[in-house]
């Protein structure tokens, strides 16, 4: 007997949402629903489960919500900080992932190659849960339109628009946009624009659910129309070197009161946090009543508790 009541994914891992169908996707929000509408009921279902979990670089929210998020379920998690050496410099990869494997249940790992991610993943049997790699951030997209989901009901035919840099965020969020029917707008500087393999991919998921995928470089033209606004940090975790840079190259794209009065009535604003208030976003948008960023937050714990009970259920 499981004291695991939710339905199986068809999956080992989560390390990218492209594999994930959009029946997979909805029932992932209807196992987080649930976790948040009765946050004490489900405190066994993941019981002496360990997880545990390698970062390469910092965190707040992912760290914090897989923590808890296990505490909730009944197991408990053990945190490796390897901001210093990166996984696979002391042992290759594939060793890690064959000793991990004897002693936890569920792996996390925020790494900067996503090949890293892959490999662990190949090399062991237990789940492999992607924490944000420098190509995909997709418990992240999950959370974003899980909430999105709460405040509109369906998602199909809305607009998203992603300002900024097509990175390992925007990537995540054309993979589920387009999986659940909804437009994905990017909008980048020339030459900062998603990795044409996901955009490809995001247009063909497309042609079946009816999402168009647009990505342009003229903010004005991007965001007209939108029902949300979406931004991220100019200069992701890694390229630390080039944010003098790239704050120049990015000024015309900061999210602002008039980005925001140019969007439909009532869009609202999301970031992945942490946020760099009077860089890629005002304090003034921040601060908004239209801003969703700390709903979003609260919801990565729902989902990945979701994901991780998911994962792990036998049926
Ligand atoms: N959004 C997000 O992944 O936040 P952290 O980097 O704090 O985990
Ligand atoms: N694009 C950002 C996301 C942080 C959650 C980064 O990779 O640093």
């Amino acid at each position: 007997m499981t004291d695991n009541p939710f339905h199986k994914l068809p999956h080992k891992d989560l390390i990218s949402t492209a594999r994930y169908t959009p029946d997979e996707i909805r029932a992932v929000f209807a196992t987080a629903a649930e976790l948040k509408a009765r946050r004490d009921v489900h405190t066994g279902v993941l019981r002496n489960k360990r997880l545990a979990m390698i970062f390469e670089k910092d965190s707040l929210r992912t760290r914090f919500t897989f923590d808890i998020g296990i505490q909730d379920l009944g197991g408990s998690a053990v945190f490796m900080d390897h901001r210093d050496a990166r996984i696979g410099s002391r042992e290759n990869v594939c060793d890690v992932a064959k000793n991990l494997e004897r002693w936890a249940d569920i792996i996390v790992l925020r790494t900067f190659k996503h090949r890293v991610i892959t490999e662990m993943a190949a090399c062991c049997d237990i789940p492999v849960i992607n924490g944000l790699s420098d190509f995909l951030h997709p418990c992240q997209a999950l959370a974003d339109f899980f909430t999105l989901t709460e405040l509109w009901g369906d998602v199909r035919g809305k607009r998203v628009c992603f300002v900024g840099d097509g990175n390992n965020t925007c990537h995540s969020l054309m993979h589920v946009g387009s999986k659940l029917g909804a437009h994905v707008t990017v909008c980048t500087p020339e030459g900062y624009e998603p990795n044409s393999k996901v955009v490809n991919q995001a247009m063909k998921i497309g042609q079946h659910t009816g999402s168009e995928i647009t990505i342009l470089n003229d903010p004005d033209l991007a965001t007209e129309g939108a029902d949300a606004i979406y931004t991220d940090v100019w200069a992701s975790m890694g390229q630390e070197d080039e944010i003098e840079e790239r704050a120049a190259v990015f000024a015309d794209y900061q999210v602002d009161e008039e980005m925001m009065e140019n969007a439909n009535d009532g869009a609202v604003f999301m970031h992945c946090l942490p946020a760099h208030r009077g860089a890629e976003v005002t304090a003034a948008v921040m601060d908004s009543p239209h801003s969703i960023v700390y709903d979003i937050a609260e919801n990565r714990l729902h989902v990945q508790k979701a994901v991780m009970s998911m994962l792990s259920a036998t049926r």
